[in-house]
């Protein structure tokens, strides 16, 4: 087995992430998030939010619905635009994107079945399509949204009025996107429902640097706008918040992180520059995160098609325009797939999850050593129910110690505490770290904020 192969076996096997529809088959594209792979999704999705929104001035959040009025997506150039070129063996009828067809003596081939390819290519729209109300006709027909942005562009007056914002503010959304995706491909990294973690941050368009105002980022000076120089334009923007996100990952334990600066032809049609975040998963450097300079390319969309006026009036300057955005676009379960990658670990007699603890679903286990002794069973129910009170706390009672720590450990909870003997009369208990396996005797008082202090915030 190859390492994605373990760790969607381990995914499956412990509740993290099943195939959809398993018992039909399964559904290409689409997967199902157990008990334990929702508690990581929503911590990752907390610990953005939280980064993102609630810690600074600047940034309010917002709920789109998934659906829209399908002018919108006339407007941001996704039904002419968001789409892939497909082809299609003529052989083996497999179907690719036209950039994932292998070459052999400068001929393009089937990956598949190795024929060469000469078959037709077409643009394809990556859209779902959907009906809205009663009647299947064109008149009704709706997409589910490709990406969350979009609702934050038709909400951007209303959120400005009822949000008393003065540029530059962000507004951030989470959500679910769909994209029906040619190829979903590597487990969970390229699926056809997903969640999106987005930032449209506005600005002002130009300040005192016209000429440089859509130089691309070069991706080592991203980050580099220390705290308390306010970048001024949208390329200083662009760095700013590529740096803000690199810290971010580095609070979440990524480590194999690069950046890399789109070229001009990868570029989505709305784009001025984009710099990705790349992580090195098990089958190559991939895209967990794009940044962009989106300019005013979406507001202006949005104004021509719906005639209304999306424009920013400064009380203070007396100007009107039209605000440029930098949006920093991740996907929730490229970033969990990521983590499970980073945090996987096959040691001596272990499997392990080293994950960030901020992340792991559970942050503590306790355990009575016996499940048959009462007054073991009572005091370890005593500590469970104190200690859910302030994180996720497992319980379990079943085998031996060995294989409750075997079992804790392939879930990445932080620390197991047992209940012994020696509990009932020192008023302590035995808690063991996942990472180093050793053992230290905490008493019960104190026991709350012990884990507290050694969990990361
Ligand atoms: N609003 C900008 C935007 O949507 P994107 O690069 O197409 O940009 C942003 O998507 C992020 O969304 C990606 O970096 C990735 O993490 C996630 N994403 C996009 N397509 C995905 C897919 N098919 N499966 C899983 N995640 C996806």
């Amino acid at each position: 087995m190859n390492l994605l192969e373990k760790i969607s076996s381990l995914a499956k096997r412990r509740g993290f992430i099943y195939p959809g529809s398993e018992i039909y088959g399964g559904l290409a594209g689409f997967y199902d998030w157990g008990h334990l792979g929702n508690e990581l999704k929503f911590n990752i999705k907390q610990t953005w939010w939280r980064d993102t929104v609630q810690l600074r001035d600047d940034v309010v959040g917002l709920s789109a619905a998934i659906v829209m009025n399908p002018k919108a997506w006339e407007a941001s150039g996704h039904l002419t635009g968001f789409s892939d070129v497909l082809v299609e063996c003529p052989k083996c009828h497999k179907r690719f994107k036209a950039d994932e067809l292998g070459k052999k003596n400068e001929s393009l081939v089937c990956v598949e079945c190795s024929e060469i390819f000469k078959g037709k290519a077409r643009q394809f729209n990556l859209m779902f399509k959907t009906f809205v109300g009663a009647a299947e006709e064109a008149a009704a027909v709706a997409y589910l949204r490709p990406e969350t942005a979009g609702g934050i562009f038709v909400n951007f007056k209303n959120v400005l009025q009822t949000n008393r914002l003065k540029i530059p503010f962000g507004i951030a959304q989470i959500g679910k996107a769909f994209r029906n995706e040619i190829n979903p491909r590597d487990f969970v990294f390229r699926i056809r429902e997903f969640e999106q973690m987005e930032l449209e941050y506005f600005i002002h368009p130009v300040r005192n640097n016209p000429v440089k105002q859509d130089a691309a980022v070069p991706p080592q000076a991203a980050g580099r706008i220390s705290n308390g120089v306010k970048p001024q334009t949208p390329t200083e923007w662009l760095s700013y918040w590529v740096g803000r996100r690199l810290k971010w990952y580095e609070s979440i334990g990524l480590k194999n992180i690069r950046l890399r600066e789109q070229s001009q032809e990868e570029r989505a049609h709305y784009s001025r520059a984009t710099v990705d975040i790349e992580y090195k998963f098990p089958f190559g450097w991939q895209e967990i995160e794009g940044v962009a300079n989106r300019g005013d390319f979406d507001l202006t969309a949005q104004m021509k098609v719906s005639g209304k006026d999306l424009n920013y009036f400064d009380e203070e300057t007396k100007e009107q325009y039209t605000p440029y955005v930098i949006e920093p676009s991740a996907g929730v379960e490229r970033i969990a797939l990521a983590v499970l990658c980073e945090a996987y670990l096959e040691e001596k007699e272990r499997i392990v999850l080293k994950l960030n603890s901020k992340l792991a679903p559970y942050k503590a286990a306790v355990f009575p050593l016996l499940a048959n002794k009462e007054k073991l069973v009572e005091l370890a129910r005593s500590i469970y129910d104190d200690l859910k009170t302030e994180f996720m706390t497992a319980w379990d009672d079943r085998g031996n110690i060995g294989k409750r720590y075997y079992s804790q450990d392939e879930i990445g909870t932080p620390f197991c505490i047992t209940v012994d003997f020696e509990s009932l009369e020192k008023n302590d208990v035995t808690v063991r770290g996942r990472d180093t396996m050793k053992q230290v005797r905490v008493g019960i008082r104190e026991l709350k904020e012990y884990l507290k202090k050694k969990l990361v915030k």
